[in-house]
């Protein structure tokens, strides 16, 4: 079912939950009401951070048996694409920047019968994806330059979306690509990128970082008016 016609989904982004306590961090965002996981990589070339990979991803996939994408921030990410397709995660979302061949790498994954997203940092023009919207199931717009939990919401992001969103109306393809949004997002930016036309909220530090997650929910949940 898309999202449009089953509500809006808050995704929790597992690098900014506490590594000591990972199994706990997971089990308290699904049984708070997240409705998807996010599993960011890096490889300290597309971004300057180096993150996690699918060995960690493999001992992790049994504790989290609800929808999981895995966000690849890395260069040429038709390299790395495969054990995250052996590990059958849900959505793989590579950078519109990072990839030489989109076409390709997105009929790969499809041809595997995962889903797909796009990616966009908040400088990249809607023009250079407009060609794909049609093959992708989601495109993420990036609200913060990748790389770090914890940064600041960038309000060029909020045209980007609303660009995308009368695209995607125009094209006749608003039911069935989602637009996604990642960085930044708190109870008060959740809200704008709703308005623009967002129907997913990645979430890492305003989940995780202060005060309890059944509360951080909560609060992103009913800024979105439940
Ligand atoms: C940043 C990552 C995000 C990050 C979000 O490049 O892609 O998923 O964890 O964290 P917050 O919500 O703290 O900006
Ligand atoms: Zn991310």
């Amino acid at each position: 079912m898309n999202i449009l016609s089953s509500g809006f989904k808050i995704s929790a982004s597992i690098l900014a939950a506490d590594f000591k306590n990972l199994e706990y961090h997971i089990y308290e965002a699904k049984t708070f009401g997240c409705d998807e996981f996010h599993f960011d990589v890096m490889d300290g070339k597309f971004v300057p951070e180096i993150s996690m990979g699918p060995i960690i991803l493999k001992s992790l996939k049994n504790l989290i048996n609800i929808p999981l994408e895995v966000h690849l921030m890395v260069d040429n990410p038709i390299d790395q694409v495969d054990s995250f397709i052996d590990l059958g995660v849900d959505i793989i979302t590579f950078h519109i920047e990072a990839c030489k061949n989109p076409s390709k790498l997105i009929q790969k994954i499809k041809s595997k019968g995962i889903k797909t997203g796009i990616a966009i940092k908040p400088n990249t023009p809607i023009d250079k994806i407009e060609e794909f919207i049609e093959e992708v199931d989601r495109v993420l717009v990036m609200c913060v330059e990748p790389g770090f939990s914890g940064q600041k919401f960038n309000e060029k992001a909020l045209k980007s979306i609303a660009s995308l969103h009368n695209l995607l109306l125009k094209r006749g393809k608003r039911d069935s690509v989602d637009i996604s949004v990642d960085g930044g997002i708190n109870s008060h930016t959740i809200k704008k990128c709703k308005e623009a036309g967002a129907q997913i909220f990645v979430s890492g530090s305003s989940i995780f970082w202060e005060g309890d997650v059944r509360s951080n929910i909560m609060l992103l949940k009913n800024s979105l008016g439940g």
